[in-house]
């Protein structure tokens, strides 16, 4: 049999891709990550923890006692759900806020593949979610690849303002509503228990499921903890909660899980397994294993503690640097500083000078559904030590006088 050559053409073959990713080639944080991977650049873009603080040991104990003591299980698939073993930890770790048992969780490969099953779950293209304005942004993405449109909801220092919610929900009927109400991404804002209720009540009342991300809501530089929204009353069953083991003990694990009530619970297993069948079982099992027998909430104490100190020398490094009339949030815990300098001045124009200086941080526009704020900026303080956050907020502060 003779095989004809493939004929030549001009133009490489390009695949055609579906329209809900046209355009989405390249994106602005893409840039500016590699930009920011630059030597010379201090970087406080990424919401990246610092590895120094990893608790590498204790991990490696877990996997070795892993393979050596269920390697078998742990190097076959597994299901779905996700192994007995984690969810039992997650549903311990659970029930301290809010009552859990370990056949209402569903381990997912981080928050991130959680919100992406969440939207496979429950969105039909044209669908409204109901977002923080800011939010998060690649659960925008989750949301928006799925058709659906996102509506920022006003917010304000205690978060999403319950009116406004109210608003939104009788103008576009929400198909659910996504909240991050502890030291949210990107403003580092918390929500106080009084506006909780506020925004619970008017949830119950209205019939809109809310999807609750949490994966900061343990990293408090108060000691002061949070309950989620989920466990305020008649809220477990309109909620799904979603937590990550990414911002407590690794990121690389991939590891989290989703809290929920009810027949959803089956959906959310059939869409994981059409999504990637089950999450790793030999990290799953390594996560139960840290969750059962490592120090978990000393390690984020410490962490905190190094996180904290970190907070307070961007916040004391950026007042003086920055414009009358700005405005900075003063996050009690996770990893992220909010400024938004005001009128006349624009992040994203800024960033090359900035990057130029040695400095980056990621322009806000991009967790606004609509309507962005050009004049925002995220800056995660929790990758550099003090001395090192001073002086580059100090070269950041010599950009912004330029500027405005
Ligand atoms: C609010 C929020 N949700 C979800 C995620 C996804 O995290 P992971 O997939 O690592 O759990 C992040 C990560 O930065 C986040 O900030």
């Amino acid at each position: 049999m003779t095989v004809s050559p493939a004929p030549e053409t001009a133009q490489p073959f390009r695949f055609p891709v579906a329209a809900r990713y046209a355009g989405m080639e390249s994106s602005p944080l893409k840039d500016i990550f590699s930009l920011a991977a630059r030597e010379d650049v201090t970087s406080f873009a990424g919401g990246i923890p610092d590895p120094a603080l990893f608790a590498l040991e204790d991990v490696r104990a877990c996997y070795d006692w892993v393979l050596t003591h269920r390697g078998h299980r742990a190097l076959q698939y597994g299901v779905s759900e996700g192994e007995p073993e984690l969810r039992e930890q997650a549903a311990r770790r659970l029930s301290r806020e809010v009552a859990t048992d370990a056949s209402q969780i569903r381990v997912t490969s981080g928050s991130q593949e959680g919100l992406f099953v969440v939207a496979q779950a429950l969105l039909e293209p044209g669908d409204v979610v109901l977002v923080e304005s800011p939010t998060y942004l690649a659960a925008v993405q989750a949301f928006s690849v799925h058709g659906a449109r996102m509506v920022g909801v006003e917010t304000d220092d205690d978060g999403v303002v319950p009116g406004a919610l109210e608003e939104a929900i009788r103008t576009h009927h929400p198909r659910m509503v996504y909240l991050i109400p502890t030291f949210q991404n990107p403003t580092g804002r918390t929500m106080p228990v009084a506006r909780r209720e506020a925004v619970a009540e008017v949830l119950r009342r209205t019939g809109v499921p809310l999807v609750e991300d949490d994966p900061y809501g343990a990293l408090s530089f108060t000691g002061s903890t949070w309950a989620p929204i989920a466990a305020l009353p008649g809220m477990g069953e309109r909620t799904i909660l979603l937590n990550s083991m990414s911002k407590l003990m690794s990121p690389g694990v991939r590891i989290g899980w989703m809290r929920a009530e009810g027949p959803v619970l089956d959906t959310l297993a059939v869409a994981k397994a059409a999504i990637s069948m089950q999450s790793s079982v030999v990290d799953q099992l390594t996560v139960a294993r840290y969750l059962e027998t490592a120090d978990l909430e000393g390690h984020i104490a410490r962490v905190s503690a190094v996180y904290r100190e970190r907070r307070d020398a961007m916040a004391r490094a950026i007042a003086p640097v920055l414009p009358a009339g700005a405005h900075v949030t003063h996050p009690d815990g996770g990893m992220f500083l909010w400024a938004a300098l005001g009128e006349g001045y624009d992040a994203q124009d800024m960033l090359a000078e900035a990057v130029e200086a040695g400095v980056a941080y990621l322009p806000g526009w991009s967790f606004f559904a609509e309507r962005p704020d050009r004049s925002t900026m995220r800056l995660s303080f929790v990758t550099h030590s003090p001395a090192v956050i001073e002086e580059a907020i100090g070269r950041l502060g010599a950009v912004i006088a330029r500027h405005g």
